[in-house]
């Protein structure tokens, strides 16, 4: 007779957007996964907020409860899945969970970012493995593989699109010409951006991803106030044009990488300029997309959705089939070494880029010399200009500076000089530019 095939039974917290995917998946493809893993994977019982709330799919009443503590206390359930989202009651649940020696599999960036040392520290403690494919860059399988296909190598550098409002935003102002507001209300409208899209467009969600980022690839959890972060809602469809004609795409970009000449590391997050013909400017709407240099594979490049319900289940799920093939054999903790010490970070004013540099300045004779002169005292070379004609007659008009690479800090001091000359407004834009090597 063939031998009863074993279950993972799970406890499902949350089912909202990426829940209702996982459940539904899970039921979809459960002789597959079943074949594939061995292990038939059942959802046993199911915490929500509201018990009484009208769901997108059936689901048999007696599975559901309100108290997620019902879940950890449960003894047959093997794995929790955390996907209610926010910091205070995600943490205390995948606490939780691990403190009763429970497998935990979650897609919450933000906890990650904010308390992933102390969970991964308590997972390594009570040999609980805790899983977290979904948290970054939905469907793209990025975590396993830089864990796992990658670990031969030492990271030089993550570049990343991973947040796919401002993407699908920064994609409309480019390419349909639409101004921020309008491209953000379109993005609402197609139920891209959420009700409260302000950590998409802030750049917050990109950073708490460029954090996980970050552990992964150097071992350390930086701090949320070590990381710079600048969202997209600056920029104006001026910058998108200007920045075409310079041969460059305006792009949210994650950068994740070590310093040229030291330990330190580097992770944050801003709208840069790439150019035009990198593989990453043609990454458009609500795709995400990350490029892993690595010293031993080289470059490689992970594309795909971002964010959905049926996308960010696929990551939870392969997380779970993880935790079916390892329920017997526990190792806590599934990132990988060295372990996270809070690492060195190379301040903000010492990161070097190329940058992009938008004036307002008269329209008089000697105003691009007199900035020149003030670049050049700052060992800040200039590689192009573009000073459009004024279209009507007017007293300001714009100024546009290429600057070639510098420390962050030093280009700060030179714009507080060219801000000084009275022939400059104070309303201006910089922006790094990324030229993605290694
Ligand atoms: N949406 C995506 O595309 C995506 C992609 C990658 C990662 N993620 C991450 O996945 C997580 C879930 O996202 P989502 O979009 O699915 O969120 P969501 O649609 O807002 O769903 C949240 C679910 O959690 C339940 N919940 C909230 N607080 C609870 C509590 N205290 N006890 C029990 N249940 C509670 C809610 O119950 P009710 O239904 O009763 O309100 C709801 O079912 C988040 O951490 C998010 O960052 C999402």
């Amino acid at each position: 007779m063939e031998e009863k095939r074993k279950q993972l039974r799970i406890g499902l917290a949350g089912l909202g957007n990426v829940g209702t995917g996982v459940y539904k998946n899970l039921l979809k493809n459960q002789d597959l996964l079943s074949e594939r893993t061995g292990t038939t994977l059942v959802v046993t019982k199911i915490a929500v907020r509201d018990i009484n709330r009208k769901r997108d799919i059936e689901v048999p009443k007696e599975l559901i409860t309100s108290n997620w503590n019902e879940l950890i206390e449960d003894p047959d359930i093997d794995v929790i899945v955390e996907l209610i989202g926010g910091v205070d009651e995600a943490f205390k649940l995948i606490s939780g969970a691990l403190n009763a020696n429970k497998a935990v599999v979650t897609g919450n960036k933000a906890v990650l970012a904010e308390r992933g040392k102390e969970l991964i520290e308590l997972s390594e403690k009570q040999n609980a493995p805790l899983y977290c494919e979904a948290a970054v860059a939905g469907g793209i399988p990025i975590i396993k593989a830089v864990k796992e296909a990658l670990i031969g190598n030492r990271i030089g550098s993550i570049y990343g699109i991973i947040n796919g409002t401002s993407n699908y935003i920064l994609t409309r102002m480019n390419s349909g010409g639409i101004e921020f507001s309008e491209a953000l209300a379109e993005a609402t409208e197609k139920g891209y951006a959420e009700a409260d899209p302000s950590l998409d467009i802030n750049g917050w969600d990109a950073g708490h991803k460029a954090i996980i980022l970050g552990w992964l690839s150097y071992g350390q959890w930086l701090r949320t106030e070590e990381v710079s972060v600048i969202g997209i809602e600056d920029i104006s469809l001026d910058d998108v044009a200007f920045a075409d004609d310079l041969g460059y795409e305006i792009k949210l970009l994650g950068v994740i990488r070590q310093a040229k000449n030291d330990e330190r590391i580097e992770v944050r997050v801003s709208p840069n300029l790439i150019p035009k013909d990198h593989i990453l400017s043609s990454v458009d709407g609500v795709f995400n997309a990350v490029a892993v240099h690595g010293d031993v594979v080289g470059e490689t490049l992970f594309y795909g959705s971002g964010a959905g319900q049926d996308a960010t289940s696929s990551a939870v799920i392969s997380d779970l089939a993880d935790a079916a093939e390892n329920i017997n054999n526990r190792v806590g903790c599934t990132g990988f070494v060295p372990k996270g010490e809070f690492g060195t970070v190379l301040p903000l004013s010492e990161t070097i880029s190329q940058y992009y540099l938008r004036l307002s300045v008269a329209d008089r004779p000697g105003v691009l010399a007199k900035i020149a002169t003030i670049t050049a005292n700052h060992d800040v070379g200039i590689l192009s200009v573009i000073q459009p004609e004024p279209e009507s007659s007017t007293e300001h008009i714009p100024l546009v500076l290429l600057l070639h690479d510098a420390s962050y800090g030093t280009v700060q001091a030179a714009l507080k000089s060219i801000l000084e000359l009275d022939t400059v407004e104070p309303k201006h834009t910089l922006l790094r530019v990324e030229t993605l090597e290694q």
